[in-house]
């Protein structure tokens, strides 16, 4: 990171520092840019740790972080859950999300424990028992086709 990368990022923690002070009463309070921007922080980590998992699955990266990648999308499906607890109408997200708030918590559970699993594969069986499993494992589309903007991805 550069100069103006610490520089930055200094003023972006020293911003949610100054929030956190003037209002401690937690996530809910954050107004709604907030939320919106704060929730896709996450889904873009969701989109890049299976793109790196895409890359390392065709060798195209070190296999030792396949596992850690497969984690890694465990742990961002949990904190989308909480982020998307905030009913924050914006970015590429439809209001159905909350509307059937059940059915979309449910999908992104049940894609932390797939990732999950999918990590306990390979640590035990290896990258071709990950490569065999992971299509069936991380299924994005059918959310994002459901409750999205953003159709067919
Ligand atoms: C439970 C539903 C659900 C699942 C499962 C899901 N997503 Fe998403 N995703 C969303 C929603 C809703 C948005 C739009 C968020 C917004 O704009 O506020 C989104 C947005 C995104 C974005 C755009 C972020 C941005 O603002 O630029 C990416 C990238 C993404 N998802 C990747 C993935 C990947 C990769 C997976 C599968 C490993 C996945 N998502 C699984 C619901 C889901």
């Amino acid at each position: 990171m550069g100069h103006g990368g610490r520089k930055a990022l200094r003023f972006a923690i020293g911003a949610v520092l100054t929030s956190a002070a003037l209002c401690a009463t937690g996530a809910r309070a954050a107004s709604d840019p907030d939320a919106v921007t704060y929730r896709r922080h996450i889904m873009k980590t969701m989109g890049e740790q299976a793109a790196a998992l895409g890359m390392v699955l065709q060798q195209k990266g070190p296999a030792e972080n396949a596992v850690l990648h497969a984690r890694m999308i465990a742990l961002t499906a949990k904190t989308a859950l909480k982020a998307f607890e905030a009913e924050a109408l914006g970015g590429e997200a439809r209001a159905e999300i909350w509307r059937n708030w059940p059915d979309f918590a449910k999908r992104l559970s049940v894609l932390s424990e797939s990732a999950e699993e999918l990590a306990v594969t390979g640590a035990r069986d290896g990258l071709s028992a990950m490569q065999a499993k992971v299509m069936n494992v991380l299924s994005c589309k059918p959310c994002h086709d459901t409750y999205t903007l953003r159709q067919g991805r």
